[in-house]
């Protein structure tokens, strides 16, 4: 037997003796790796989350996050037509009641003169294209910062919750908006919000459901943004456990029989695995949330020099995307697009 030195095995595939594959062929220039790119982030699935306020010329800088900031109902108004030039076509909506005003119950949600919906009236006034998603959640309405009602024993009264959402859900799509996006993560308030929609003519607003949405840290700076920290306890009795796949693909099958039309991950870059899958089980359009922790993370590290934030963002996105998001909901949204769109 000869023995192959490896130099003839370097010269194989010229010679056509011994073939070798050479899958760097396809990356030899920027032409030939776009030719061959198998994932592009869709600019028109990029959605910005704004967060509303009280009160009137509002920017309120979040320190945690470095670039967002908390805008009142005149001051959104402008932020939306910045993000509409940039080409953003959608916006998630979180609205952040005076501290005064909120109770055990989270009325003013459901006020038809509340944030979100005086928000929502004005954007769709100013810009009736661009679409508007209201996050559907009580943690920023209650006293006790749950996202549901709490019980007599200290435990979230998960039926009761949904008569609250459903209401307020109600109240959103009156004031114009495009989506609901209910986030709270309790059994069964699809359905409820889709009957109560329904019953009252609302047939076209859409339900994007946080369907498999974890108990995570890296909540943590939107809940300095938005003031929802819960004052006892934490959310591990509604939010997913970070261990759990397959109770993953539970959660979004059941939020598409109770009639969800767009169903989401969240967080991101964590549960990319979670994202793979819940891609391959069902056919409807698929979110995911890359949540202000990791914006945060990101931001973090570039002030630091420690990572090139363009570059970071750009293969963030693109991961999200490749592991089967349609619809990516992240606070780079402007950014990315003013950078990358010409
Ligand atoms: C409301 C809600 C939260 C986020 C979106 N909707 C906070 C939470 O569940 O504690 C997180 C978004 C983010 O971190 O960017 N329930």
């Amino acid at each position: 037997m000869t023995q192959v030195k490896p130099f003839d095995v370097a010269l194989g595939d010229r010679t056509g003796t011994r073939l070798i594959a050479r899958p760097r062929r396809l990356r030899s220039s920027a032409a030939m790796r776009g030719l061959v790119r198998e994932t592009r982030v869709n600019p028109d699935g990029l959605v910005a989350p704004l967060f509303v306020v009280a009160g009137d010329g509002v920017v309120q800088p979040i320190g945690s996050m470095p670039g967002v900031a908390r805008f009142s109902v005149d001051t959104v108004v402008r932020e939306c037509r910045e993000l509409d030039a940039a080409g953003v076509r959608a916006v998630l909506l979180f609205g952040i009641p005076e501290a005064a005003a909120k109770d055990a119950y989270a009325t003013v949600n459901y006020d038809p003169n509340g944030i979100v919906q005086r928000a929502a009236g004005a954007i769709k006034d100013a810009l009736p294209h661009l679409l508007v998603i209201a996050d559907l959640c009580n943690c920023e309405y209650t006293d006790h910062g749950h996202c549901g009602i709490v019980d007599a024993a200290g435990e979230i009264d998960n039926d009761r919750t949904l008569e609250i959402l459903a209401k307020t859900a109600l109240t959103y799509a009156r004031a114009g908006v495009d989506i609901v996006a209910p986030s709270d993560m309790m059994d069964g308030r699809v359905a409820a919000i889709r009957a109560a929609l329904d019953d009252d003519g609302f047939t076209k607003t859409a339900i994007m459901s946080y369907a498999a949405k974890y108990a995570s840290a890296f909540y943590g700076p939107f809940r300095e943004a938005a003031e929802s920290t819960p004052a006892f306890g934490d959310r591990r009795t509604y939010q997913m456990d970070p261990a759990n796949r397959r109770e993953a693909l539970k959660e979004v099958r059941l939020d598409v029989e109770e009639g969800a039309d767009i169903v989401m991950v969240k967080p991101a870059m964590a549960y990319l695995d979670v994202v793979c899958s819940v891609r391959e089980m069902t056919d409807l359009p698929l979110a995911v949330y890359h949540v202000s922790g990791e914006y945060a993370m990101l931001k973090a590290a570039a002030e630091r020099g420690w990572i090139d934030e363009d570059r970071a963002v750009d293969e963030t996105l693109t991961a999200i995307a490749r592991a089967g998001a349609d619809i990516i909901i992240t606070y780079f949204a402007k950014d990315y697009l003013r950078r990358t769109r010409s």
